[in-house]
C-alpha cells in the first residue's frame, strides 16, 4: 500500500517530457531554449491536472542516463531545474501542490539538494496535487534500491517502497519507449504516445490523453464482468 498524503483524486499520470531538443532545432535555436520552453509546459500541465481528476503527476525531467549529454547541456538543465524550484515553490504552495523529487540526490550539487529540500518542506501539506519530479532517475535503480531497503522481499513490500502504480503514461516527442522510467509502477499503465514536442504540449493535450484513457477498458488480466456473466450462462 502506498501512502497518498491525503490527496483526494487517485488518478496517477506519468509523463516522459521528450522533444525539447528537436523543438529548438526546428526553430534554429540552441537545445537549452527548448528546455526553457519545456519548463513553461510543466507549469501549464501542473495547472491543468487537478480539474482533470489527476491526484498524482510524475514527470521525467532528467534520467540517470542523461549525464551522458554534453557538459554544457547538463549544466544548463541543472541550473534550469534549480530556477524552476525556486520560482515554483510559492505557486505550488498557493495551489495546494505537494512537490517531491524522486531519483538519486547524491550526484546533484549541494545548492540543488538544498533547493529540493526547501521546496519539499515548504509544500509538504499540499493536498490538491502530488507533483513528483524525476531527476537523475532510473527505473531499474529504483527497483534495486527498493529491494535493498526492505527486510523481507515481497511484491507488497517492494511496491510500498516504490511510488504508486501509474494509471496513464504519456510520452511526448513521438518516440515509443520507456527509457527506464517507472518500470515497475507502469506494469498496467495505459500508454499514450503523442507526436507533439514537449514545449508544445498544453492543457488540451493533457485533457485529450485523459479522455483517451477514460475510454479504454482496463482488464488487469481478467475479463469484463459482462463477459464473465455470459460465459457463466453457458454452464447453466
Ligand atoms: C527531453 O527532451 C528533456 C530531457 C531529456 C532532459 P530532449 O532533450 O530529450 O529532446 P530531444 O529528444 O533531443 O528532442
Ligand atoms: C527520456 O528522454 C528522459 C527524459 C525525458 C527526461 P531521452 O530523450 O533521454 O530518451 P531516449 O534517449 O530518447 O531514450
Ligand atoms: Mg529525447
Amino acid at each position: 500500500m502506498s501512502i497518498n498524503f491525503g490527496i483526494q483524486s487517485t488518478l496517477h499520470v506519468a509523463i516522459i517530457m521528450d522533444g525539447n531538443g528537436r523543438w529548438a532545432l526546428a526553430r534554429g535555436l540552441p537545445r537549452v531554449a527548448g528546455h526553457r520552453a519545456g519548463a513553461d509546459a510543466v507549469r501549464r500541465v501542473v495547472e491543468a491536472a487537478p480539474p482533470l481528476g489527476i491526484g498524482t503527476l510524475t514527470v521525467f525531467a532528467f534520467s540517470a542516463d542523461n549525464w551522458r549529454r554534453p557538459t554544457a547541456e547538463v549544466s544548463a538543465l541543472m541550473e534550469l531545474f534549480g530556477r524552476f524550484l525556486r520560482a515554483e515553490t510559492e505557486r505550488c504552495l498557493a495551489n495546494g501542490v505537494r512537490l517531491e523529487v524522486i531519483g538519486r540526490r547524491d550526484r546533484l550539487s549541494d545548492s540543488l539538494q538544498c533547493a529540493i529540500g526547501r521546496a519539499e518542506a515548504a509544500t509538504a501539506l499540499g493536498t490538491r496535487l502530488r507533483l513528483r519530479i524525476a531527476v537523475d532517475y532510473s527505473g531499474r535503480d529504483a527497483i534495486l534500491s527498493a529491494v535493498e531497503g526492505v527486510d523481507l522481499v515481497s511484491r507488497e513490500s517492494v511496491e510500498g517502497a516504490l511510488g504508486p502504480p501509474v494509471d496513464l503514461l504519456i510520452r511526448t516527442g513521438g518516440e515509443r519507449r520507456l527509457s527506464d522510467f517507472l518500470l515497475w509502477e507502469c506494469a498496467y499503465a495505459e500508454l499514450v504516445f503523442s507526436r507533439r514536442m514537449w514545449p508544445d504540449f498544453g492543457a488540451d493535450d493533457l485533457a485529450g490523453a485523459v479522455r483517451e484513457f477514460r475510454g479504454r477498458e482496463r482488464r488487469f488480466g481478467s475479463v469484463p464482468a459482462a463477459m464473465a456473466a455470459r460465459e457463466a450462462s453457458w454452464l447453466d
